[in-house]
């Protein structure tokens, strides 16, 4: 299994344990690090998949991932619709 993936940032995506829930982010690439109930950082899980509508964050979306995909072949995502929408062959494992 494989997907191709089409990123367009040209700066990381930054999460600071400093800013608080409300806080005014010092720029569009700075987050919040997640917190719970009680204040306490949270396990924060990075989208290694591609296709989560939060990236960078996971958002579950890699279970459709297993799901749909078939080994020895390279899958382009809708990530709005969660679908396929194209398929090929994946040259590098032929
Ligand atoms: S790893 Fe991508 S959504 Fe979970």
């Amino acid at each position: 299994m494989a997907r191709d993936v089409r990123f367009t940032a040209t700066a990381p995506i930054k999460f600071d344990p400093n800013l608080k829930p409300g806080d005014v982010p010092p720029a569009p690439n700075v987050f919040p690090w997640p917190r719970d109930e009680q204040g306490n950082l949270k396990t924060l899980s990075i989208c290694a998949c591609g296709i989560s509508a939060k990236f960078p964050i996971c958002d579950g979306a890699h279970k459709v991932c297993r799901e749909a995909e078939e080994p020895g072949h390279v899958h382009v995502w809708d990530v709005a619709t969660r679908k396929v929408v194209r398929k090929t062959v994946d040259e590098k494992k032929a």
